[in-house]
């Protein structure tokens, strides 16, 4: 319970439920696919104050280019952080060529984006800063410093004014805060066995057993910064080349990371080309081992999953929607 005790300490309000059940006295219990601390990376080691200052930037329109668009514009809590769109229109009016992810658990990655080419979480942000929110960190960083709310908290929590450093970093902070936690199956595997439907059990037994779909989305986190080519970009004019366009090795052509299935039920459509409406049609895909790309990866086989299996690990799949609170900031 050593990293629970850290947390509740560290006051995260997504976790004061847990913290809460430990207060009351009672065994605290260890569930398999509970998710551990958060690493932190020794330059920017969140803090609440960091993190709730992080969280108005987040949600604040006055980081970007046009003073409309803020990260929030596309990655909506209530929407498991994205945008229920295919395809979204950037700052500058481009279209994104690829659908929005989610941001649950990105703390816990080793490589950002669908192709992995941000290696850092916070050079993650300032790129998004620039290219999809439009803005020039120094004029922005400016209209930040003329905000007195944000002045003193910046003061309080960095020792000095914004720089876009210090921005970068409070956001990258309160990325590392989306934990997607206390699902029902975690309930579940903590010992409430009333927590999930009989569906949702004989899902996840379908999920590591016929589907054979822990073989990429392993628990704790159901995905995280592994690659595989599924198949999606086979027969399109312009095949998205995904990976590849990082690492240059044909292997990777047509890779795009796996994604976390953690409140996956939030986040329709799926894939990173949004090409599945619903969850069932991701998971329909998925059954039927993908299209018969050259390079599809040998680790994604049609698995004879009927509709009803199929539905089941939807089930399971909707037992792992996280519970936590959330409250819209109240920007300075
Ligand atoms: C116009 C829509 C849009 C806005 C606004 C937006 N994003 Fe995103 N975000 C995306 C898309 C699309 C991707 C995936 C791009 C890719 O993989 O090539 C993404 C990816 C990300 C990721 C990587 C997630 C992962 O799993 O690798 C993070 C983190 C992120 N955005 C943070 C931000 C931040 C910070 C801002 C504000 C500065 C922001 N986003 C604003 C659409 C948006
Ligand atoms: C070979 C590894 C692999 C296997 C096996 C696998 N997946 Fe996936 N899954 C991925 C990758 C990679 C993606 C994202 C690919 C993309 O968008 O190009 C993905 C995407 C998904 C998505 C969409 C998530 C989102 O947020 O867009 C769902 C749902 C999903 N998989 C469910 C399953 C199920 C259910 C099974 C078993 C029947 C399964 N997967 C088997 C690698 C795998």
């Amino acid at each position: 319970m050593r990293h629970l005790a850290a947390v509740c300490t560290l006051g995260l309000s997504l976790l004061l439920a847990a913290c809460a059940v430990g207060d009351a006295g009672r065994p605290p219990v260890e569930p398999v696919s509970r998710l551990p601390p958060v690493p932190q990376p020794a330059d920017n080691p969140a803090t609440p104050q960091k993190v709730a200052l992080g969280k108005q930037l987040f949600a604040d329109p006055r980081l970007s280019g046009s003073g409309k668009m803020a990260c929030q514009s596309c990655h909506y809590r209530n929407l498991g952080w994205t945008d229920a769109k295919v395809l979204s229109r950037k700052d500058d009016g481009v279209m994104n060529t690829r659908h929005t992810p989610t941001l649950y658990n990105v703390g816990y990655q080793t490589a950002w984006y669908w192709d992995g080419r941000a290696t850092t979480l916070e050079g993650q942000v300032l790129a998004a800063w620039r290219a999809q929110i439009g803005a020039d960190p120094a004029k922005a960083t400016a209209v930040i410093n003329a905000v007195p709310g944000y002045r003193q908290q910046f003061i309080a929590v960095w020792g000095a004014e914004a720089t876009p450093d210090t921005v970068v970093k409070s956001l990258a902070a309160f990325f590392r805060s989306l934990v997607s936690t206390d699902s029902a199956w975690d309930r579940y595997e903590a010992g409430d066995r009333t927590a999930v439907s009989q569906a949702a059990i004989e899902g996840q037994a379908l999920f590591v057993g016929k589907g054979r779909c822990s073989t990429c989305h392993a628990p704790p986190y159901y995905g995280n910064s592994t690659f595989f080519n599924i198949g999606l970009e086979h027969g399109k004019d312009k095949p998205d080349p995904g990976r590849f366009n990082v690492t240059k090795n044909e292997a990777d052509r047509g890779a795009f990371k796996t994604p976390t299935l953690r409140s996956v039920e939030l986040s329709a459509p799926y894939f990173h080309d949004g090409s599945a409406a619903t969850l069932k049609d991701a998971v329909r895909y998925m059954a039927s081992g993908g299209k018969p790309d050259p390079n599809k990866s040998a680790l994604l086989q049609p698995t004879g999953l009927s509709e009803a299996e199929m539905d089941r690990i939807v089930s399971f799949l909707m037992s792992l929607t996280s519970t936590e609170p959330w409250q819209q900031p109240v920007l300075p």
